[in-house]
């Protein structure tokens, strides 16, 4: 299509399309029989095609066979309403390699028939498939955590019991002694305790529950302790429908998130700020490893700090058993975090830079007959 037919379109030109051409992502506009109608300077990078060239193509013709964004942009289309889809891979004999995107369709305003496609390529580290990554890793602790239970725990209790016997009759120096070996004892029990989750493979019983009953609890424990003095903010979506899970694994959940926010700024200032937010993103749908169907994971809840971010050589093993930064720090809980949202069917990701740093849970929704995820 030419550039007279295009402006006859009314598509936003000149200031317009030097802000396309800005935007370091690549963008496409695709009219109603399939065809590209414009690309920006990043779409020519990213097809390795002039956008001349691109204009004489179909969409299916950039994009693998049967690729999920030939259904999207039909489906954007149709409803006249945005939709991401995140993890796409559009790689095709021509163009090559690791492609994986997150797609954004949207209707072009004065253009209904006409889509804007935005391509926004994962970095590395996220093109290590995050879930597989977490799953794996708890699982890989799973074997080690249920023989720790057993071969530690009673010969610990049994230790703890002795210490306990000679405390009573222990002048004032030994009693020290034997303090210190109860409390030693019961930091391995609870480091052992904390570990057996990851061996547990019981289905987790759940039910509806309402995530801001539980955000406010949490923040209510955070706020009692370690987090005393710290600014919360809350920012809900008070008509977010509930969530199908176990209110004390999610509990869990965010209190290890709200304690790394908090532990994340050292000493807390008046600047220091968590905030939680609650938000219904329906347009989020998303492969999981070993399924061949897309699940809708529209229940989205943020713990975000203005801390110092993760440390960018720890982001590819984050979620990791054992990684910490912390000198009394287990590395747990990151590990624990994931695998209870992975239990329920969600994702965790996070996304970090200095002063910014979000984990963003996504959960399936509630379809209220048990069935648990909605899959689409
Ligand atoms: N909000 C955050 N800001 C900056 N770094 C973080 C944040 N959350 C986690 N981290 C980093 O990730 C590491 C792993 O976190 P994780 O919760 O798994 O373990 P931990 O907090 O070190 O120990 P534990 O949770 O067992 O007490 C932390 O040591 C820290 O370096
Ligand atoms: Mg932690």
């Amino acid at each position: 299509m030419s550039d007279t037919a295009l402006r006859s379109a009314d598509l936003p030109l000149g200031a317009a399309d030097a802000v396309l051409n800005a935007l370091p992502l690549p963008v496409i506009i695709v009219a109603a029989d399939g065809r590209i109608v414009d690309a920006n300077v990043a779409a020519e990078n990213f097809f390795e095609a002039s956008v001349l060239l691109l204009r004489r193509q179909m969409l299916r013709d950039l994009v693998p066979f049967g690729s999920p964004l030939l259904s999207l942009v039909e489906q954007v289309r149709h409803r006249g309403a945005a939709v991401n889809e995140y993890k796409v891979d559009l790689s095709t004999p021509r163009n090559p390699g690791d492609r994986l995107v997150d797609l954004h369709v949207a209707p072009l305003p004065e253009r209904l028939d006409h889509v804007v496609v935005m391509l926004q390529e994962r970095t590395i580290a996220d093109k290590m498939d995050r879930q597989l990554t977490h799953r794996g890793a708890a699982r890989s602790v799973s074997a080690l955590a249920a023989m720790l239970a057993h071969e530690i725990k009673n010969p610990l209790s049994g230790i703890r019991g002795a210490a306990q016997l000679l405390e009573q009759s222990a002048g004032d120096d030994d009693r020290t002694l034997t303090r210190l070996i109860c409390d030693e004892a019961d930091r391995i029990v609870k480091l052992v305790d904390r570990m057996e989750v990851f061996s547990d493979e019981r289905p987790v019983e759940r039910e509806p529950v309402n995530i801001h009953v539980v955000l406010d609890h949490v923040k209510r424990l955070a706020q009692s302790g370690f987090a005393r003095g710290i600014k919360f903010v809350e920012i809900y979506d008070p008509s977010l429908p509930p969530v199908f899970a176990n209110r004390d694994q999610l509990v869990q959940v965010f209190l290890n998130l709200v304690k790394n926010a908090a532990e994340s700024f050292g000493g807390a200032t008046a600047e220091s700020e968590i905030q939680l937010t609650t938000a219904f993103r329906p347009g989020v749908r998303l492969k999981l490893p070993g399924s061949k169907t897309r699940v809708s994971l529209p229940l989205e809840f943020c713990v975000r700090d203005n801390g110092p971010g993760v440390p960018d050589d720890l982001m590819p093993h984050l979620f990791d058993p054992f990684v910490t930064t912390k000198p009394t720090g287990s590395g747990l809980g990151l590990a624990l975090v994931a695998k209870i949202i992975g239990d329920h069917g969600g994702i965790i990701e996070c996304e970090s830079q200095a002063r910014h740093t979000v984990f963003r849970v996504l959960m399936p929704m509630f379809t209220g007959d048990g069935a648990g995820p909605t899959s689409a």
